[in-house]
């Protein structure tokens, strides 16, 4: 299989006024509800990337009539919780883990069986953390060895809620074991150890299911129904990230960011630049689609090196490869401890991260949660992505500030979550082909 590179080097500062895709945790679970509720919905604003476009093409699979009157548009004629149907074959989530361990919940309460597969990533991700509590509630599901995909779930057993605190932050996780608690005997309680991203207790509650939510608590009743409503997914800030940190690190640069989506569990990386010095401004602020929105204002800045408040880890989940690369541009060392989730995520991402700096010329101290990126000047040099999206987008940053050709490997997955962000970057001032 052929595969796709960049060549990126430094290019003009950024100008200009930018939208961003939709979010890709919005637009999985958008599908997914509207799938299951009684009526049509409309979905404004998916996310047309490859992984949710495979969880969308997972529902066509399992009965759900699915149309695209236009681009970033889809009309979801749902059949009810109890409608869908048994599929023809394994059910493929691609590289996204937020659909497989989400459908593994939804698919251990079904009749039938089914069988979840993924790409060579997602294929080397640890499911038992959704496993091993769906199995408490009732469900039979088998791994392959390491517990790792395909998923084998048998149907048929009939589900009971249960109590459950997460051993690691996970709304994944969390979001599968309130999907099988929509279908079991009883309530089912999740607790987190730390908040995380809510969107399938607010989006639930827009679908008319009674759920109790608090950060790091959440709990319904097995038994309810989901009423069809209309879905307008913001943009997303995972994606707004890198043109953050870009704006930052390039001299002369501003740019403007669209409406893009403020949901507090995602935005550490927010708060982490401005501690480090960034001037962002957030304007029109408002609300879409239940969730808050602004445009975010962002002015080259000279950053410093922080400590990464551990605290602000689980918010900042995706948002470390761009990180890293502000941290590389910075004044001072920067320090990042409590992130371990980051070795299991599409990529081990800071090991993949860390390599990556080396090879343009900087030191970087690992640990087994962590790193310390000591910043210096980036030379040019070749890069692999791991087939890992957002180091991709994150080293095309990092080129802005490099002295020579960044050469970045097997970009192809960047389509998972952002297609066209070579365009918007390159029309934005980068050096990117
Ligand atoms: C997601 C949750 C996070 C995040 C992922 C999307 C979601 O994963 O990293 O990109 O949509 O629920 P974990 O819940 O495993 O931390």
């Amino acid at each position: 299989m052929s595969t796709l590179d960049w060549r990126a080097r430094a290019g003009t500062p950024l100008r200009g006024t930018l939208s961003m895709p939709g979010d890709k945790s919005v637009s999985h679970r958008a599908v997914m509800f509207a799938a299951l509720a009684d009526g049509v919905s409309q979905i404004d604003g998916f996310l047309e990337g490859e992984d949710t476009r495979a969880t969308a093409a997972i529902f066509a699979q399992l009965g759900v009539r699915i149309e695209t009157p236009s681009p970033s548009r889809r009309v979801v004629h749902g059949v009810g919780i109890d409608g869908l149907r048994a599929p023809d074959g394994p059910l493929d989530c691609g590289n996204a883990g937020t659909g497989m361990r989400l459908l593994a919940g939804l698919l251990a309460a079904q009749r039938f069986d089914s069988v979840l597969v993924g790409d060579a990533s997602l294929s080397r991700r640890p499911m038992r953390r959704v496993t091993v509590p769906l199995v408490a509630m009732g469900a039979r599901i088998e791994t392959g060895q390491g517990g790792v995909p395909p998923l084998r779930i048998h149907g048929g057993q009939s589900l009971v809620g249960i109590e459950h605190t997460l051993e690691v932050a996970s709304a994944q996780v969390k979001s599968a074991l309130l999907l099988a608690g929509l279908y079991a005997h009883g309530e089912t309680v999740v607790r987190e150890p730390h908040p995380t991203r809510d969107y399938t207790e607010r989006m639930l509650a827009a679908f008319g299911v009674a759920i109790d939510y608090r950060p790091g608590d959440a709990r319904l009743r097995g038994g309810q129904r989901l009423r069809a409503t209309d879905v307008a997914v913001p943009a997303d800030f995972s994606s707004a990230a890198f043109f953050l940190v870009a704006a930052s690190i390039v001299p002369g640069s501003e740019l403007c960011l669209k409406a893009v989506g403020l949901n507090p569990r995602r935005t550490g990386l927010l708060q982490a630049l401005r501690m480090m010095g960034a001037d962002i401004t957030e304007a029109c602020g408002g609300m879409h689609g239940g969730e808050p929105v602004a445009d975010l204002v962002v002015r080259h800045a000279p950053l410093r090196g922080i400590e990464v408040p551990e605290a602000l880890v689980p918010d900042m989940i995706d948002e470390f490869p761009a990180l890293f690369v502000a941290a590389a541009c910075a004044d001072g060392p920067t320090v990042v401890r409590g992130a371990a989730e980051l070795r299991v995520k599409e990529s081990d991402r800071l090991g993949v991260m860390a390599a990556g700096l080396r090879t343009l010329g900087l030191r970087v101290d690992e640990t087994p949660d962590g790193a310390t990126i000591h910043p210096g000047a980036l030379a040019g040099g070749e890069i692999t992505s791991q087939h890992d999206h957002r180091i991709a987008m994150a080293f095309s940053v990092a080129a802005q500030r490099a002295t020579g050709e960044v050469l970045i490997r097997d970009v192809d997955t960047v389509a998972t979550s952002f297609p066209g962000f070579a365009e918007l970057a390159r029309a934005a001032g980068f050096g990117l082909d």
